[in-house]
């Protein structure tokens, strides 16, 4: 088989990409090593910037998102029991759009099926070749039998634990990474959001976050130990720790219910450089990780497809190579500044073990300047909302 760009991995960056490219006549094939119902079974945040709706208004999958999604025009931030607003479009002009990922995923996939996309499910063994050579090509095996996909170029977009990181060379690869002490415990409700907005809330006793998928799909977390399981929280038990770590008049008027999914998710900032390699481009969380913190995740792949599929385009239709040879610098570019905005949020709201009584102070001193300063308002909320591709 033959394609123009063989993407790997189809979550969310490998398909948007697969989609933009169909779009612009360019072909493309994506491997995913697991079936669609499993990719779609992941649950993930769903705040998406206004770069990454603009994407999805370009590739053609922005009715349900437009009929079903929520606008959130600020954020609540809790400490102890006050809390305050930052006002997203007073200090941008632009809200954020709350629509779970899996609805993106979702709609992605519909739209390669109703285009016939080629994407293969159950793509085992990949293997990248020749991605320093004029003509890459790609193995894998699919119920035992051995493929072969020629192609120009390779999109990696297979994850943190995908192949097309690992495909270049420990000496030309570098990696940055923070692990964070403390990880978050997550459980999904059939019930009604805390509030109209999301609630970041900083306590004595950890983090907590107060979320939601639609108007009765709450999502709520409690920062927990690394050496914690879910083993160890029943539902009441959750419950009552999340009403210890958000205001009390939340806490008063929250209604609980059986979590329908509940577990723990580490937290980690990472970013590997370069994010090319040859004609070998990584995408999203095969090159970079963040912290959920700053919900930038989804985020950030958005500017690395943007950024790819301008590339790509350029590359087709105007045999202009600079958009393929600055794709590494760019991306990079903003992927730091979203980098240290999660690191930043992360720091901001959690506590950490045996953490110094001076840097107790800083952090309240910190969430106190948010609280009283417009100037340091904007600048948060510029970076929630997104910075410019
Ligand atoms: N071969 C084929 N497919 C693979 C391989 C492989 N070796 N390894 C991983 N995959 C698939 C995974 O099954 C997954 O469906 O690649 C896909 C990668 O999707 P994601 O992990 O969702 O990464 P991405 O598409 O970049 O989306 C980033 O996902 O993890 C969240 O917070 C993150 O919201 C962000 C988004
Ligand atoms: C979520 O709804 O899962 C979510 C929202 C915002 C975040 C992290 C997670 O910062």
């Amino acid at each position: 088989m033959r394609t123009q760009v063989a993407i790997i991995g189809g979550g969310p960056s490998g398909l948007l990409l697969s989609q933009l490219l169909h779009r612009a006549g360019i072909d493309s094939v994506v491997l995913e090593r697991k079936t669609r119902d499993y990719v779609l079974s992941r649950i993930r945040a769903g705040v998406l910037e206004q770069g990454f709706v603009g994407l999805m208004r370009q590739a053609g999958v922005a009715e349900r998102m437009d009929r079903e999604s929520f606008i959130h025009d600020g954020t609540l931030i809790a400490n102890g029991n006050e809390q305050f607003r930052v006002d997203f479009v007073k200090h941008t002009g632009k809200p954020v759009v709350v629509y779970g990922q899996t609805e993106v995923t979702r709609d992605l996939y519909d739209a390669r099926a109703a285009s016939d996309g080629k994407i293969v499910f159950n793509a085992e063994a990949v293997e990248i070749h020749g991605a320093d050579s004029d003509a890459p090509y790609l193995t894998y095996s699919v119920d035992g039998s051995e493929q072969r996909l020629e192609c120009d170029f390779v999109a990696g977009c297979d994850g943190f634990h995908g192949v097309s990181r690992q495909s270049i060379p420990a000496n030309v690869r570098r990696d940055y990474e923070k692990v964070y002490p403390f990880g978050w415990l997550g459980i999904l409700s059939e019930t009604p959001p805390a509030d109209d907005e999301l609630i970041y809330s900083k306590s004595e006793r950890g983090f907590a976050l107060c979320s939601m998928r639609n108007a009765n799909l709450s999502r709520y977390y409690v920062q927990c130990s690394l050496s914690d399981s879910v083993e160890n929280w029943s539902d009441a038990a959750f419950w009552d720790e999340l009403r210890r770590r958000i205001p009390e008049a939340v806490a008063e008027k929250l209604i609980t219910g059986p979590s329908i999914e509940k577990s723990i998710a580490p937290l980690r900032s990472f970013v590997t450089e370069p994010m090319r390699w040859g004609r070998l481009f990584l995408c999203g969380d095969a090159a970079h990780i963040v912290p959920p913190t700053g919900a930038k995740g989804l985020n950030t792949a958005a500017s690395d497809i943007h950024y790819l599929f301008q590339g790509l385009k350029a590359q087709y239709h105007d045999t202009e190579a600079e958009g393929l040879d600055l794709y590494s610098e760019r991306a990079l570019l903003r992927i730091w500044k979203a980098e240290r905005f999660s690191w930043w949020m992360t720091n901001l709201l959690h506590r950490f073990p045996d953490q110094p009584e001076f840097d107790l102070k800083m952090q309240q001193a910190e969430i106190n300047f948010l609280r009283d300063n417009d100037a340091a308002q904007k600048v948060m909320a510029e970076n929630y909302v997104g910075l410019p591709f």
